[in-house]
């Protein structure tokens, strides 16, 4: 099977929420270029490289959705605290993962992010590094002008949880026996747990109730889940020209994630030399890749793990059960199905 043809489950769009979130979503990127200037010159240049060339925003898209959401619904609109905190809360949820981004290529040793050279490669492991501190630092101010005590605490955790999980995932790289459930903390801390913390506390922001707060939880916990495990699968499945990343890295750099571990169980003692010798001892070549890539399609380990990534959009969407039928419950519904959908 040809990897482009791999991913064909009913595509989500997007393009509703994008619609209803367009002028919010306006001041989020207004706020984030004007936040990420300094007047030490190779901040805001290597800043730019990876803000200007975009990304999909998805994350803040989801703190605006999620109080936008929750403000339909709130006894009291925002309980006294700024009007526009869930647009800084939104950018400083951008500026947390892009800062995260930056310090991953590093640990990754990942040479393309959003279709253009990693920044480690034209500033320096150490910039990235250092500007990656920057943003995370940026954030928080953004953070502390929505007034929002909560909201803070949100999304300070959130960060200790993802840095948690990159450490963790480093100390099980090349680990031939990790278990499912580890490989599910691991996503969990690294990815959803952002995903999840950008709905609570934009909902935290509007004055949600208690219970709209933990079902936007829910939800944002359950869509990370969904996309890190299609983001998974797309490193295998996926194109390097629509990814905007290099396919292949997670092989290359030994990571077990869900497609490999699947594919490892299924294909037994017949292929447990190639997988010593490929993922734990990091002996491998281009050749080599094709020939994980087809195990992983030929045992339907690639479909697994897709399946598994629908199975956490519906518990995702499940969880907004609790609001009613409008246009953002709607546009959270379709962002669900994009997640396991994407080719990009
Ligand atoms: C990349 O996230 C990191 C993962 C959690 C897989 P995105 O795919 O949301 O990255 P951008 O922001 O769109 O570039
Ligand atoms: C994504 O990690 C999570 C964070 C950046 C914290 P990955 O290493 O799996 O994502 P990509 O493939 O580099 O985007
Ligand atoms: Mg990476
Ligand atoms: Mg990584």
């Amino acid at each position: 099977m040809d990897a482009t043809e791999v991913i064909t489950r009913p595509i989500g769009s997007v393009e509703r929420l994008v619609r209803l979130a367009a002028s919010d979503m306006a001041g989020v990127d207004s706020l984030i270029m004007g936040r990420m200037d300094s007047p030490v010159p190779v901040i805001p240049a290597l800043a730019e490289h990876l803000i200007v060339a975009g990304g999909k925003r998805l994350r803040p898209l989801l703190t605006v959705a999620a109080a936008r959401l929750a403000r339909g619904q709130a006894s009291t609109v925002a309980n006294g605290l700024p009007e526009d905190g869930f647009l800084k809360l939104a950018a400083a949820v951008e500026f947390i993962h892009t800062a995260t981004l930056l310090h991953d290529d590093v640990v990754d040793g990942s040479t393309l992010r959003r279709g253009k050279v990693a920044a480690h490669l034209i500033w320096g492991g150490a910039s990235s590094v250092l500007v990656g501190d920057f943003l995370f630092a940026r954030s928080f101010e953004l953070m502390v002008e929505t007034g929002s005590l909560r909201a803070l605490n949100i999304l300070a955790h959130a960060s200790s949880v993802i840095a948690e999980g990159e450490v963790l995932q480093l100390t099980r790289a090349h680990d031939l026996a990790l278990d499912q459930d580890t490989y599910l903390e691991i996503i969990k801390a690294k990815t959803a747990e952002l995903f999840a913390a950008a709905a609570e506390a934009g909902a935290v922001v509007s004055g949600a109730s208690e219970i709209d707060i933990q079902a936007l939880r829910a939800y944002g916990l359950n869509l990370g889940l969904a996309f890190q495990l299609t983001d998974d699968a797309l490193d295998y499945g996926g194109k390097t020209e629509t990814l905007g990343k290099n396919a292949g890295d997670d092989f290359r750099e030994g990571k077990a994630t869900l497609p490999l571990l699947l594919a490892m169980a299924r294909t037994g003692a017949a292929e447990t030399a190639f997988w010593e010798r490929t993922v734990g001892r990091l002996d491998q070549t281009d050749a080599d890749f094709l020939r994980a890539r087809d195990l992983i399609l030929s045992t339907g380990a690639l479909d697994a793990s897709l399946d598994l990534a629908v199975d956490y959009a519906e518990t995702a969407k499940a969880a907004l059960a609790v609001f009613p039928n409008n246009d953002w419950r709607q546009a959270l519904e379709a962002l669900a199905d994009f997640s396991v959908s994407r080719a990009a």
